[in-house]
């Protein structure tokens, strides 16, 4: 329904400062998302600033909380609710999870138009579509295998990235007798579970399928997965003691910072670094995490639509298209720390990592080994996800042995299920 315009508007139409288009009432979208840390809020505003250039408003809906943790509770909240946000950040598992109950909008107008299906790489299609519908608009390519070194020390020690276990163990002494915490950690269960899964796939692709794909018990309760546990203690004892409940973007900071040497972290901390006026190469590096080369564990951002009333519907369309444009997803993601979530986009614009990061996910797609990352609801359902998580945080803490993690594992998942 048309709306009747304000006297302001008028006399402003009259006055020619604003067209007849700009002064029919504002669509805009109410968006959920997790985007609070700096460089996430940087890259949001990229999106925010692209809304307004079209005359679509933002409604701001921020749950802060890493990986979405928190947002996911507000969500359910607001559609038991009736009263679902226009647009929501979900990740993987849970998008197909809400789609199964129906909340979801269809998207295959914008998405047929614009010929998403040849752009957009099948592992991520797996998630923005159900029953053969688009459902979501994939925003970015994140991996979770990665490592984020201050340049400075590594020079210090020699200057090597370290390719194998043994190389990593080498430099976290090293970054120790400089004085500086080895590993700079957040102590929450998803950031637990993130270095947990580099670990694992460290020990091959087939090892994780099997382990977080397929969930094989036999893979779960393996000697191989005792091993990836015994890496984790390894790994605690170069954590400084404050890290428990420490936010993801602090971490980042401390190795900004020089207090720290490294963290493992998906790549949007290179969001923290950029925002830092940190530059790839000079003051910090990027590089997979060891013995994880080729591989990409994936967790793409998408923005699912969810069922409103008719007059939201086309600025949610809007918004679907503006996520989409390949003009966007550069200057999203150069800023984001990801690569596009189109293959179709040039690299040029991008930074080292960027750049890196594009060649990996490409070549990744073409070898079969972009997998799921566990720890970001791309490999399993939210409750096998918080069952994984809560053995290997309890596990990290020295509240289980690695035997006892490994059976814990095997229980737990399988009670998920
Ligand atoms: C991930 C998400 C990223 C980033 C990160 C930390 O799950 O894909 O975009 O926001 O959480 O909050």
């Amino acid at each position: 329904m048309r709306k009747f315009l304000s006297t302001a508007v008028i006399t402003a139409l009259m006055a020619g400062t604003v067209s007849f288009a700009q002064a029919q009432e504002k669509q805009s979208v109410e968006v959920l998302h997790w985007w609070t840390s700096g460089g996430e809020a940087a890259a949001l505003n990229v999106l925010k600033k692209d809304l307004e250039k079209q005359n679509i408003g933002w409604v701001d809906m921020p749950v802060a909380g890493g990986s979405g943790v928190q947002a996911m509770t507000v969500l359910r909240a607001r559609v038991t609710a009736g009263d679902p946000p226009t647009a929501v950040q979900l990740l993987g598992f849970d998008i197909i999870d809400w789609a199964k109950q129906g909340v979801l909008g269809n998207l295959d107008s914008v998405a047929d138009k614009e010929g998403w299906g040849k752009v957009v790489p099948d592992a991520l299609q797996k998630f923005a579509k159900y029953d053969g519908h688009w459902i979501a608009a994939p925003v970015d390519i994140h991996s979770t295998n990665w490592m984020w070194i201050n340049k400075a020390a590594l020079d210090k020690a020699g200057g090597k990235v370290p390719q194998t276990w043994d190389e990593l163990i080498a430099l976290l002494d090293n970054f120790k007798k400089q004085g500086i915490v080895p590993i700079a950690h957040g102590g929450q269960p998803w950031q637990d579970s993130t270095v947990f899964e580099a670990v694992a796939l460290s020990f091959g692709d087939d090892f994780y399928k099997k382990a977080f794909i397929d969930l094989d018990p036999a893979t779960l309760g393996s000697d191989t997965m005792k091993q990836v546990f015994d890496r984790m203690t390894t790994l605690r004892t170069y954590v400084d003691p404050n890290f428990s409940g420490r936010d993801w973007n602090l971490a980042s900071a401390m190795v900004i910072d020089g207090k720290a040497g490294v963290q493992f972290m998906g790549d949007w901390a290179k969001g923290e670094f950029l925002k830092a006026g940190k530059v790839p190469g000079k003051d910090f590096v990027c590089a997979r995490y060891p013995g994880t080369q080729g591989a990409v564990t994936f967790n793409s951002d998408m923005f699912a639509m969810f069922n409103v009333a008719k007059d939201k519907v086309p600025a949610q369309m809007a918004m679907a298209s503006a996520i989409m444009s390949p003009a966007f997803q550069v200057a999203f993601n150069t800023v984001k720390g990801a690569a596009p979530a189109r293959m179709d986009v040039s690299d040029e614009k991008f930074d080292a990592c960027g750049k890196k990061a594009i060649a990996d996910v490409k070549a990744a797609n073409a070898d079969g080994r972009m997998l799921g990352s566990m720890a970001h609801g791309y490999a399993d359902p939210a409750a096998v996800k918080n069952a994984i998580y809560d053995v290997v945080t309890r596990q990290f803490n020295g509240e289980l042995t690695s035997e006892q993690a490994v059976k814990e594992l095997v229980t737990a998942v399988a009670a998920a299920q």
